[in-house]
């Protein structure tokens, strides 16, 4: 009757020997789950509050996706009927207001990154900022001209003005950056929209969830202010200015 109540002594090596597979069995599931290229792990860099987005596996790769919506024909035409005079509109009136607090002017050469049909391009020359030009991986002539902003196509210190709702879509941030701070010329003003509290759609290579990498990132010039906006998904405005 006593011995009914202990528990036989073989039980313990026993539940040990059981714990220690179903130990080894959780870790090797953790193993398989944990990414097996390394390659895209190193990729995954987490700069505080900026996330490279994994799963590109080349520099063609990314750009192929980047051009996948850029160039879908049907899409392309709604950009250039239906939203054409509404996007105008919205960008008219942030330009305008950059314009009041002299960040921008009428003899200012501007730049928009990523333009794709150059909606932020017209705006600033209906607004007066007769000199604006748009950068895209696909150009649309005459007022949007190809190339990549990870390189852009224009010597050091050529614009006053650069304008880019687009961080979102850079694979390599410090380039993108880096770009712009090199084609402004000393004392030119960047205008970022930018998403911090929302997040972009699936053709985005990077996350945003501070203004502190941009800080960071522009570190040839000095931070003038950021607000929130509501600019096509974008919620927040950075404005630099590129320091002498
Ligand atoms: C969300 S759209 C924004 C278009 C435009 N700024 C607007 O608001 O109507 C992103 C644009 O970035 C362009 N893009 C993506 N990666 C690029 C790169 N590496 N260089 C230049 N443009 C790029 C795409 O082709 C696309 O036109
Ligand atoms: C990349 O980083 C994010 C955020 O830290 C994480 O959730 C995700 O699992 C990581 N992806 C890979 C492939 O390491
Ligand atoms: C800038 O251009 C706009 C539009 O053409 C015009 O209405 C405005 O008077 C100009 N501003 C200055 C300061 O020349
Ligand atoms: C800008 O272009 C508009 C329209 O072509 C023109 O009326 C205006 O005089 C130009 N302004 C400047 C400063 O060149
Ligand atoms: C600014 O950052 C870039 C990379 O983002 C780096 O190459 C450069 O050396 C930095 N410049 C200074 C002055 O820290």
């Amino acid at each position: 009757m006593k011995e009914a109540i202990n528990p036989p002594k073989s039980s313990t090596p026993k539940a040990f020997l059981l714990s220690l597979i179903l130990l080894s069995l959780f870790y090797l599931i953790f193993l398989s789950l944990q990414p097996k290229n390394s390659n895209s792990r190193n990729r995954n860099i987490t700069i505080n509050d900026l996330r490279i987005r994994p799963g590109y596996t080349s520099y063609d790769a990314y750009i192929n996706h980047q051009l996948h919506k850029t160039t879908d024909p049907k899409l392309r035409k709604i950009w250039t009927s239906r939203d054409w005079d509404r996007k105008i509109r919205v960008f008219a009136q942030f330009f305008s207001q950059l314009k009041q607090e002299k960040l921008l002017s009428n003899s200012s050469k501007a730049l928009c990154v990523g333009a794709r049909m150059g909606q932020e391009v017209e705006a600033l020359k209906r607004v007066g900022v007769n000199d604006s030009i748009g950068l895209d991986l696909v150009p649309y002539p005459p007022i949007v001209i190809k190339g990549d902003f990870h390189h852009q196509p224009f010597d050091d210190k050529t614009f006053d003005f650069e304008f880019s709702n687009v961080f979102d879509h850079a694979l390599y941030p410090d380039k993108f950056v880096g770009e712009i701070e090199r084609t402004l010329k000393p004392s030119g003003i960047c205008v970022l929209h930018v998403a911090v509290f929302r997040r972009p759609d699936k053709y985005s290579a990077n996350d945003l969830y501070s203004i502190e990498p941009l800080k960071k990132l522009f570190n040839g010039s000095d931070l003038i202010r950021s607000r929130k906006v509501d600019g096509f998904g974008l919620d927040t405005e950075v404005v630099f200015r590129k320091r002498k």
